[in-house]
């Protein structure tokens, strides 16, 4: 703990002033902007994102690709100039609280040495997080031992031990394969092992089952869920389905062109969304229930430009809502989270009525 740690009291998910002490939160991000110098001028990623998680509580973020998901648990993880877009040098700036300590102050090589131990990843490909060349089993015994003084031989037993938890049969002998020898399956469930051998208190999910077909996608949640209750830690899951963390999270946050737009409890966002962006979502969700020419009703248009966000609410030439009447509000006036509903916050113009009943009378029925 810090001598900068003093108790706000701060509730989970409320927006709180920066440059005041952290919350009482395991995780607390606060007006986190990650920016990349290009060419073409400065794309920002994430552009002033703040939340908030506790132990042992789940937080999907969800929102459409290019949103800024992957950027931000980057980020968090003290990776945001590594990843598939090359080692441009990132400005990132506000605060990253963990578990009482600032990330984005403290020594780079503290950061190293809690990767891995205290916070851990896993990415949506395990292949590009595997090496190659190295069997499953000494990949894993490698991050244990990284962190634990021990001896290979408990390592392996550590590792075996883990295999065999995230259910990989025969672990024993698995242990000594390489990862092309695993199915897709398989290998984001060694990827689940590898990430929680030394048991993290954040563990951050980057879109963990897109690769993988719909069954396994299920055993892999269905996993997810019994590790998180079983190993206590905060995890953050990213994806671009609102399904999948309506089931898995307690908190749910949208982002949209590197802002969050919308978050609150997992319900309240699910079934009472307060902003068109998260309706589209929704909207866009397939539905087993449903015809397939019935159920993809995508969000028209395309994402926004991260160089040219456009100015007041970067949603706008999207919105179906637009012109609704906003009280004299301008359409160059950026909306800010505001309250609107037990815990739950939203960044629209609109008023809360208003939105409540477009929701009813002509969203959720269409559903
Ligand atoms: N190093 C970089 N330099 C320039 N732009 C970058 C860099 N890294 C990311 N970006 C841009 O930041 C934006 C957000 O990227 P990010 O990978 O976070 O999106 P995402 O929400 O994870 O999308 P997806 O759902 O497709 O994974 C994208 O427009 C991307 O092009
Ligand atoms: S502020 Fe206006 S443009 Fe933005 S989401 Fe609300 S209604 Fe749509
Ligand atoms: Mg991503």
């Amino acid at each position: 703990m810090t001598d900068k740690l003093t108790k706000t009291g701060a509730a989970v998910g409320e927006p709180v002033a920066t440059g005041s002490a952290p919350s009482d939160a395991f995780l607390d991000v606060r007006d986190l902007k990650i920016h990349f110098p290009t060419d073409d001028g400065l794309v920002k990623s994430v552009d002033g994102l703040s939340f908030q998680l506790e132990k042992g509580k789940t937080l999907g973020i969800v929102g459409e690709s290019g949103s800024g998901k992957s950027v931000t648990s980057l980020g968090i993880m003290g990776l945001h100039t590594v990843g598939q877009y090359g080692r441009q040098k990132a400005q990132i700036s506000g605060e990253i609280w963990l578990n009482g300590r600032d990330l984005l102050s403290a020594d780079p090589d503290e950061v190293r040495k809690m990767r891995g131990r205290d916070m851990a990843m896993i990415f949506q490909d395990p292949l590009s997080a595997m090496h190659p060349y190295y069997t499953v089993g000494s990949q894993i015994v490698e991050a244990y031992r990284v962190h634990h003084d021990v001896d290979k031989k408990t390592a392996r037993k550590r590792a075996v031990e883990l295999l065999d938890r995230v259910g990989i049969p025969e672990p024993a002998k698995r242990f000594d394969n390489y990862p092309h020898e695993f199915s897709g399956g398989m290998r984001q469930r060694a990827m689940i092992a590898m990430a929680l051998v030394n048991n993290p208190a954040l563990l951050i999910a980057d879109e963990p089952t897109t690769a993988l077909d719909v069954t396994v996608q299920a055993q892999i949640l269905d996993l997810m869920r019994d590790l998180q209750k079983e190993f206590g830690s905060a995890v953050v899951i990213i994806t671009h389905d609102l399904g999948v963390v309506a089931e898995l999270a307690d908190d749910i946050l949208v982002m949209y062109g590197g802002r969050c737009v919308e978050r609150g409890p997992a319900e309240s966002v699910f079934y009472e969304p307060q902003h068109p962006y998260t309706w589209g979502l929704l909207g866009s969700m397939p539905r087993i229930d449903r015809d397939q020419t019935d159920r993809l009703i995508p969000v028209k248009g395309n994402p926004p430009s991260l160089i040219n966000i456009p100015s007041g609410c970067a949603f706008n030439p999207r919105c179906p809502y637009a012109d609704v009447p906003k009280g004299g509000i301008t359409r160059t006036q950026r909306p800010e989270l505001a309250p609107a509903g037990d815990r739950h916050f939203s960044a629209c113009h609109m008023p809360q009525e208003e939105r409540t009943r477009i929701w009813t009378e002509e969203i959720a029925p269409k559903l």
